[in-house]
């Protein structure tokens, strides 16, 4: 009803509205005042946490995606190995998995059934699962050693926005947590990286102030059959994400690259006026992953793409090769995702709209999959 979707024309827009709770919602009382963190949901004991040697992540869709995100925080602030794979791939190839082993099964519904064998097949190998779920009580978390819930409070558009987000913030939490229960890398990088987290919903809504550009590029693309999204880092699954959330509403062809792959294949793709997405990674940081990006931006653009820019406030290098820029807020590398994301959901939100599409429940698709 109406009343249900607090004056907004959709429940996606209420939701992309509600990212800033949510994201501050998911981080309440799991950080202390001194800047720990303090996961009492994490019920696997700090012995076994200190002896696990691999982590897999498996999930589904946009799920999938944040755990991608997942594997670049968790690694680097942890160094333990981690790969993330597709729930519906993984038992499928006799993974390797032992009691050192630490599934992390991520899922908004909790009821996603190739999520749900995954992680029945992993603990049957003696595998330790913890599941980021957003539904209280499903089946994935019951089925599970742990749970760390996400506060995005109910979702109900099919396309997944605030509840991804959240997994987010659940991912970069377990994966400090990791951290900071094995004493590795808890340094000065980590510390103001918890700092920022804090802030991040602040940003969040920054992000959402500034979005009417980004909506009028939307209706202007309408018409069009294709749109790529590029990334590199953890703007790759970023662009995934940003192309996934266009076929589901726009029913557009559209698909993410990494960017370094652009030479290998899909700058064959690139004609007159084709609109071509880009996450921008900081110019700080990893810089040189910036500079790189900024040179596949010449690249496509000389060949005629329309280039629709998303870049770090005060990162005036990209300024010659964008037709449309879209500002985010300065952010930590590995938290960008946070901020980046959001007007690709605005995006995809619009263009459907302006297409007469029906965005809560676009054709074909369920809210959960519970079905192999
Ligand atoms: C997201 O927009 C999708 N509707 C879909 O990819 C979803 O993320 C996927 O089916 C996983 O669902 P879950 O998080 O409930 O497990």
């Amino acid at each position: 009803s109406a009343a249900e979707k607090a004056g907004y024309d959709y429940f996606m827009l209420k939701e992309i509205a509600e990212q800033p709770k949510a994201v501050a919602d998911t981080l309440l009382g799991r950080i202390d005042a001194s800047g720990r963190l303090t996961l009492d949901e994490v019920r696997i004991d700090a012995h076994a946490l200190r002896e696990i040697d691999k982590i897999v992540i498996v999930a589904c869709g946009t799920a999938f995606h944040a755990g991608m995100i997942a594997k670049y925080a968790i690694e680097h602030w942890t160094r333990i190995p981690c790969e993330t794979e597709l729930a519906s791939e993984f038992r499928y190839r006799d993974p390797i998995l032992d009691p050192r082993t630490l599934v992390v099964a991520i899922s908004q519904s909790g009821e996603t059934m190739d999520t749900l064998m995954a992680l029945r097949h992993a603990r049957e190998q003696g595998s330790k699962v913890l599941a980021i779920c957003n539904t209280n009580g499903s089946t994935i978390p019951r089925e599970s050693d742990a749970v760390l819930y996400t506060h995005a409070g109910p979702e109900v558009a099919v396309a997944s926005t605030k509840a991804f987000l959240t997994q987010l913030v659940a991912c970069y939490l377990v994966a400090l947590y990791l951290g900071q229960v094995r004493g590795t890398k808890w340094g000065d990088e980590v510390s103001s990286v918890v700092r920022e987290l804090s802030d991040i919903a602040k940003q969040v809504d920054q992000v959402l102030e500034t979005m009417e550009p980004v909506r009028e590029l939307a209706r202007s693309l309408k018409d069009k059959n294709t749109v790529l999204f590029l990334g590199r880092h953890v703007g790759y699954p970023v662009a995934l994400e940003g192309a996934l959330k266009l076929k589901e509403l726009a029913y557009m062809h559209a698909e993410g690259f990494a960017a370094g792959e652009l030479k290998h294949g899909p700058i064959a793709l690139v004609e007159d006026d084709l609109p071509v997405v880009v996450v921008v990674p900081s110019p700080r940081g990893r810089s040189v992953l910036h500079d790189k990006i900024v040179s596949n931006i010449q690249e496509i653009r000389a060949r005629g793409a329309r280039t629709i820019v998303i870049a770090e406030e005060g990162d005036e290098t990209v300024v010659p090769y964008a037709d449309h820029l879209i500002r985010i807020p300065a952010t930590p590398t590995l938290l960008q995702p946070l901020v980046a994301t959001v007007p690709l959901q605005v995006f995809a939100c619009e263009l459907a709209t302006a297409r007469g599409n029906e965005v809560d429940q676009p054709r074909n698709l369920a809210k959960s999959v519970t079905v192999e």
